[in-house]
């Protein structure tokens, strides 16, 4: 039986929950974690997860949809509280524990595109979903990560088969309550002292866009130019024939692909 169906068992999950050092609930079928961990999070939740083994109407970046066939995926939302200062800072950064943590499951080499999508071989294997709020006090940051774990290539649905990648099918066998673990510590780690310039820098290193000459689809538009940095703030910077410009949500594709 695959491990992370285990946590349906309340003992189960009240040992992890502790190893975690937060609440977790799961679903053998929920519509979204990301959707309801908001509901938590409105809730005043602290800090908690929500995971699922298999999820009805998964959200995506820019309104779309999230597929992942029944217990193929990681699937699971973090609450943040108090946000973290830049968000969207953060949710790339989540990009970073998300490769360290495949690199301590001998998945090494993940790369991160600009803003929140972790590659493999040049497909996308995890992708990275940030909801923040204020709410007078620090604000809350819910961060919806969903990795391909389990997929094989025929399982891709057509429109994404040729982008999308697994871990299986890039040759690794990861069980999904161990990467849960490692994310949520990489996840925590983030929030140490002097931790978030250090995976800012880590960033640079394995991102697979810096230094590109890029075509960003923003809205109304594209910009192209050579990308350079992320700032403090997540935003992508982009030399262009008139300058720089600082890109605060895009899609980014290698000019001339
Ligand atoms: C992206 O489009 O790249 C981000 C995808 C984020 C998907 C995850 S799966 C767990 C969480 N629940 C959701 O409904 N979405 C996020």
């Amino acid at each position: 039986m695959p491990r992370l169906v285990l946590l349906a068992h309340p003992a189960v999950r009240s040992a992890f929950a502790r190893e975690l050092g937060r609440d977790l609930e799961y679903h053998e079928r929920i519509d979204s974690t990301q959707s309801r961990a908001r509901e938590l999070a409105a809730q005043g939740a602290a800090a908690g997860i929500v995971i699922a083994n298999e999820q009805l109407a998964g959200e995506g970046t820019h309104g779309r949809s999230w597929h992942a066939s029944a217990g193929s995926s990681l699937l699971a939302s973090w609450i943040v509280r108090p946000a973290p200062r830049s968000p969207a800072l953060f949710a790339a950064l989540a990009g970073v524990a998300i490769a360290r943590a495949l690199d301590t499951l001998g998945c090494e080499g993940a790369r991160l595109k600009w803003p929140n999508d972790v590659e493999l071989e040049g497909r996308k294997v995890a992708g990275v979903l940030a909801h923040a709020t204020s709410d007078g006090g620090g604000g809350v940051l819910v961060l919806g990560i969903g990795i391909n774990v389990h997929q094989r290539q025929r399982d891709l649905p057509d429109e994404i088969a040729r982008t999308a990648t697994s871990l299986a099918i890039a040759g690794h066998t990861v069980d999904r309550l161990a990467l849960l673990a490692r994310l949520t510590r990489e996840l925590d780690r983030l929030e140490e002292d002097g931790e978030l310039q250090r995976a800012h820098a880590e960033w640079t290193e394995r991102s697979s866009v810096l230094g590109r000459a890029v075509e960003v689809r923003v809205e109304g538009g594209a910009i192209t130019g050579t990308a350079t940095a992320i700032d403090d703030e997540g935003a992508l910077l982009v030399h262009t024939a008139t300058g720089v410009e600082r890109i605060v949500s895009g899609e980014v594709s290698l000019h001339g692909r």
